[in-house]
């Protein structure tokens, strides 16, 4: 089977409500880790390359790394930009054979990125490529905007963009944010036990959109949920991660069981790559070829991946 869209996945997910995982790629190791989680529960999957990516590893290396992952795991893969920046971006994604982009212009004014997502659209859509747009802007180390009432997505516009755009699917904000620092104590309360609670998502915004986009699929970004045994692992082999937790995965788990169709998990693979090489290292000093530690840490994303497909998305069993 060849790379495919979203667009099948997605009308799937909608319907058995469940979403399917998103998981940033960025070296060999990642992407075999998620996809033998994938092989294993038989789960369609999306491999997601950032700007950032494209700039480490090469996008002809990432294409070709995601092609044998498709070759060898027979599994349906839609290979994804994730926030592409202008058009020129997206245009040389679709030209190199994505089957997905993502145009993130939510930092500009909704007439501009209704015009930027139309331009991208039009491009993607004569080529056979479907296009994920976003309203509303997260919060995250990556622009420091904060959870201000108007960061949220606004229900009232989204109904307007996607018929004046004609993107396939919509990323909002609901409370989620970017990076491994989502919410710190200042932001959170704490349950009997002292474990620091975060704000509840906006279901209410989230029901809003669903009810004005009847079967149209939503996407969450910064939906990883900061596992503590990770940062604490991190913290004990030398690390210094402030305090601060991620989304939890019950609420990202009612999310897929409603119109969210895709859910984005970067940082999490980062943890848990980051903590199994730490300890390997501490642990074994002496070593010094990288496979020793890069083959626990591949074993690490996969164990975490399969936990997100079957506890979480609920996408296991669906390819
Ligand atoms: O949303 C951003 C992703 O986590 C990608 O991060 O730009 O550091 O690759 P990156
Ligand atoms: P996290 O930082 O929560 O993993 O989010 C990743 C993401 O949204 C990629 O687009
Ligand atoms: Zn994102």
């Amino acid at each position: 089977m060849p790379l495919v869209t979203s667009a099948e996945m997605f009308a799937k997910a909608y319907d058995g409500g469940y979403a399917i995982g998103a998981f940033n790629v960025n070296n060999m190791e990642i992407i075999q880790g998620i996809v033998e989680a994938g092989r294993e529960n038989n789960a369609p999957l999306i491999l997601q390359v950032s700007k950032g990516a494209r700039a480490y590893a090469n996008p002809i290396y990432l294409k070709k790394l995601v092609e044998a992952a498709v070759e060898d795991s027979g599994l349906p893969i839609c290979l994804h930009l994730d926030h592409g920046d202008s058009f020129e971006t997206c245009k040389s994604c679709v030209d190199g054979g994505f089957t997905s982009v993502m145009i993130d212009a939510s930092g500009k004014p909704f007439e501009e990125n209704i015009a930027i997502t139309q331009e991208v659209v039009k491009y993607a859509h004569d080529h056979g490529v479907v296009v994920e747009a976003e309203l509303g802007t997260l919060a995250g180390i990556e622009d420091e905007v904060s959870h201000a009432e108007g960061s949220y997505t606004r229900p009232e516009d989204v109904q307007e963009f996607v018929e004046r755009t004609g993107c396939d699917s919509l990323a909002i904000a609901i409370g989620t944010s970017h990076g491994a620092y989502k919410f710190k104590p200042e932001q959170c309360t704490r349950d009997e036990n002292g474990i620091l609670q975060p704000p509840p998502l906006r279901f209410d915004i989230l029901e809003d959109v669903a009810k004005r986009l009847p079967g149209f699929p939503i996407v969450l970004h910064g939906s990883s949920s900061v596992p503590q045994e990770f940062v604490k692992i991190i913290n004990t082999y030398g690390g210094a991660m402030p305090d601060a937790v991620g989304v939890p995965e019950d609420q990202l788990r009612k999310a897929a069981s409603m119109a969210v169709c895709k859910i984005n998990i970067d940082s999490d693979i980062r943890l848990a790559m980051t903590a199994t090489i730490r300890k390997y290292f501490a642990e074994h000093p002496a070593d010094f070829d990288p496979r020793q530690y890069l083959k626990p840490a591949r074993a690490a994303v996969k164990a975490m991946v399969a936990h997100k497909l079957v506890n979480v998305l609920g996408c296991n069993g669906k390819a």
